[in-house]
């Protein structure tokens, strides 16, 4: 890969885990506009669940994620009931209306709720939403948290799927980055949770994390590899220590440079092919066998606030402090802070901050973007089938841009434009050429490779 093309492309932009982006929502989305987003949803919505969980018993330095370390479990046990009213709320508010296809409970670490707690949480959900004929239930873990009861109680509390963060097994990377742990309290933890009939595990891992090398990157994917997971999840670690302050215990001077991010990205995805897996999108990869793979093959291949996803459910509801909803109207997120959060929910039910309503360029645009992020490729008789006559701009814009790409990451193609494999690494930055928002804002982002 030439270095002048990583130099050029690899300017801080977002991960397009939405459009428009987190840092373009606004005040002006209120509990009460929720309401009336909800209150439109037809009867037979499908529905994904979100549930946050803010905590940790531990504070890896790299964490980019919204949580709080806690020592106790006190703060977890108060914070539970807030999400249990929350979720009456919402569901009084659909009144019978809407199907939930799947759940999802991410952090944090949702690994640290006590089994009965979790057990709990899962038959809220169940009493209070349809529930679909295909319901999945994914948790994150952090394979810290797991004791012996953690097992029977998740798989007793419905747990389908499981995310296990594996990020590195190299000893100095890991004293780096403060997380310790081990290949087989990693797979004790996948082995443990497929023997209580988990169908689906998948396994995160880092590149650009300080003191990785080629060969570092390469032996822990041999590892992950030896689990033979059913996903991989591949991420560039996001150094954003403006946001994050306890990233500024990081050593810089030990983080790989964007040229050698882009060598570790490669090599560790050349591994994970040879392995049999296909890639999906940016950093995913998925067994044949595994929907995600069956998704990218049909063209079924979402993205949301979770990453790569199976899931097309109209409706993202979140819940917990954070959370982040989408819905066919627009964007809603809860206010940050838990305390803020309780206090919130405990006053009115719902404990919305901010959010975006779509105006229909967003719509088109957030469409174009997710295409060329799951497909790298963008169809114009798609495009002009969902958006008619206002699809035109866009259309016109992804056509001048690859007619006169010099460097060929965007290309035309009969039925459109498609992202070329050397422009794969620079999707986010080719995506970012579409977004309306970008020039507007401060925000300031992580690298994109
Ligand atoms: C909520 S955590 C996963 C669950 C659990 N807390 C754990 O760490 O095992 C979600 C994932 O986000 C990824 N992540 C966290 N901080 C990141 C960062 N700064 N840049 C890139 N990925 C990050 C990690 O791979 C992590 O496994
Ligand atoms: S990486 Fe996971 S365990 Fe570590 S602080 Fe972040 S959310 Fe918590």
């Amino acid at each position: 890969m030439p270095d002048d093309l990583v130099a050029r492309y690899s300017r801080p932009v977002p991960r397009y885990t939405s459009y428009p982006t987190a840092p373009h929502f606004h005040a002006g989305v209120t509990n009460d506009i929720y309401r009336d987003w909800l209150a439109a949803l037809p009867g037979e919505t499908g529905l994904s669940l979100y549930v946050h969980v803010p905590f940790c018993d531990r504070l890896c330095w790299f964490c980019g994620c919204h949580t709080k370390q806690v020592l106790r479990y006190d703060p977890i046990a108060a914070y539970l009931p807030a999400v249990h009213k929350e979720i009456g709320t919402v569901s009084g508010l659909l009144d019978g209306r809407g199907r939930a296809v799947a759940l999802h409970l991410g952090g944090g670490s949702p690994s640290m709720l006590a089994p009965d707690d979790l057990l709990a949480l899962a038959a809220r959900v169940r009493a209070m939403f349809a529930i679909d004929g295909g319901f999945e239930f994914s948790i994150e873990i952090d394979p810290n948290d797991m004791t012996p009861d953690r097992y029977d109680g998740f798989a007793a509390a419905g747990v389908t799927r499981i995310s296990v963060g594996l990020q590195d097994f190299d000893p100095r990377v890991q004293a780096a980055i403060n997380r310790l742990q081990t290949f087989e309290q990693t797979r004790d933890v996948v082995d443990g949770m497929r023997a209580r009939g988990v169908r689906s595990a998948n396994l995160d891992v880092l590149y650009g994390l300080p003191h990785q090398t080629v060969a570092t990157v390469e032996r822990t994917v041999e590892q992950a590899l030896d689990m033979r997971p059913d996903r991989i999840a591949l991420f560039g670690y996001a150094h954003v220590p403006w946001m994050k302050t306890h990233q500024r215990l990081i050593e810089e001077a030990a983080l790989p440079s964007p040229q050698e991010r882009l060598e570790q990205s490669v090599a560790a995805a050349e591994r994970i092919v040879a392995a049999g897996y296909v890639p999906i999108g940016i950093d995913h990869f998925a067994l044949p066998s595994d929907g995600l793979a069956q998704a990218a093959a049909s063209g079924g291949l979402h993205r949301n606030f979770q990453g790569y996803t199976t899931d097309a459910a109209p409706a993202l509801l979140g819940f917990g402090a954070s959370s982040i909803g989408g819905l066919p109207q627009g964007h809603v997120q809860n206010v940050t802070a838990t305390g803020d959060y309780m206090r919130r929910i405990a006053a009115g039910g719902l404990a919305v901050a901010r959010g975006i309503a779509f105006s229909g360029d967003d719509r088109l645009r957030a469409f174009t973007i997710e295409r060329l992020m799951c497909d790298f490729a963008v169809s114009f008789d798609e495009l002009r089938a969902r958006f008619g006559a206002m699809a035109e701009p866009v259309v016109a814009e992804l056509r001048d841009y690859a007619d006169n790409d010099g460097d060929e990451l965007l290309v035309p193609t009969l039925a459109g434009v498609s992202v070329s494999v050397r422009g794969r690494p620079f999707v986010r930055a080719i995506a970012a050429r579409f977004d309306a928002y970008l020039e507007r804002g401060a925000a300031r982002h992580s690298v994109a490779v």
